[in-house]
């Protein structure tokens, strides 16, 4: 019989013990609130949760409470954690990915076409490059032939780049002071190196000193261009100078930007006014960018593009894409 007992009452120690292991929040009601709501906000909470819910619904069974219950911890699942993981343990592959950027242009916000002129230069224009490899942006480069063909790397990485490549000619010659047939031999000369550099025959050509005739402007076979503003860059060649340029100018939405890629000062500038640019919502887009998305025109052969040429023209309602080839030129023979 004594051990009969002894079995009962382990049996019921045992009951017990379970019984409180089970139930913990009993006594704790009659604890000190402070000390509920510190050490069992969650059971409670959560169990009195869903009856306010299901008031708001419509007050139907209870049997939506478990279905509830059952929710938050599917919905806990589906933020899907794993996603932001997966991201962290790809970035250190991620070196591969800004080859992978794609730049779009909005025809609707603000855009500026930066462009230099004379190079390519060996350091120079590689630091320019630099920036706008950095920034995701692009320029037009007007390049000469007797840097165009020591530099034929530097080409392919404008084009790489996305960046538009020009003609400033082959010897640089004041347009004006040659014969029709002069012109256009020295044009194709540079359209030669360019082509064997990088397989793209440019279209777009800025005469040299700006200096043209209607020989220059109209029968070249090619885009004459110009500019609309000019930082004069080539005379003080003070980056500082350079920089508060642009930030003094005002609105420079829409404008061509002459340039120069043969000075230390204009590529130590665009480290600072690139950025800047970007800054105040401008977008930095090609020459034949800005023609198109912003101005709703493509370039066209034998035709001159020049300040009063802008003046004229405002913002397009009508955007245009720019098209996968280039404008196509009308070289005389
Ligand atoms: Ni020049």
């Amino acid at each position: 019989m004594k051990r009969l007992l002894s079995y009962l009452l382990t049996i019921c120690l045992l009951f017990s013990v379970c019984a409180c292991a089970i139930t913990p929040p009993e006594p704790d009601s009659g604890t000190p609130d402070t000390d509920i709501t510190n050490n069992t906000p969650p059971s409670p909470l959560e169990t009195e949760d869903p009856p306010p819910v299901d008031n708001d619904t419509g007050g139907d069974t209870g049997s939506e409470q478990p279905s509830d219950d059952t929710v938050p911890p599917e919905q806990t699942d589906e933020p899907v954690i794993d996603p932001g993981q997966e991201d962290d343990t790809q970035s250190p592959d991620e070196t591969e990915e800004p080859e992978e950027y794609i730049r779009t242009i909005d025809p609707y916000a603000p855009m500026v076409a930066l462009t230099f002129d004379d190079g390519p230069h060996e350091l120079y224009s590689q630091q320019i490059l630099d920036v706008l490899e950095q920034y995701h942006a692009v320029a037009t480069f007007f390049e000469v032939g007797y840097n165009a063909r020591l530099y034929p790397d530097i080409l392919r990485r404008m084009v790489d780049l996305g960046c538009e490549i020009a003609s400033h000619t082959n010897a640089h010659h004041d347009l004006t002071t040659l014969s029709r047939d002069a012109m256009l031999t020295d044009l194709a000369k540079l359209d030669q190196i360019i082509y064997d550099a990088t397989g793209i025959t440019p279209t777009l050509v800025r005469p040299p000193y700006g200096a043209v005739n209607s020989t220059v402007k109209y029968e070249s076979g090619r885009a004459m261009m110009l500019w609309t503003v000019d930082t004069k860059d080539w005379y003080h060649r003070d980056a500082q100078v350079l920089i508060e340029y642009f930030q003094n100018y005002g609105n420079l939405d829409g404008e061509v930007v002459l340039m120069h890629s043969i000075h230390a000062s204009t590529a130590e500038a665009m480290a600072t006014v690139v950025p800047w640019l970007i800054e105040q919502g401008y977008q930095l887009v090609t020459v034949s960018e800005l023609m198109a998305y912003y101005y709703g025109e493509l370039l066209e052969a034998n035709h001159y593009y020049n300040q009063n040429y802008f003046a004229k023209r405002d913002r397009t309602e009508y955007p245009l894409e720019l098209p996968a080839e280039p404008m196509q030129t009308d070289i005389p023979p």
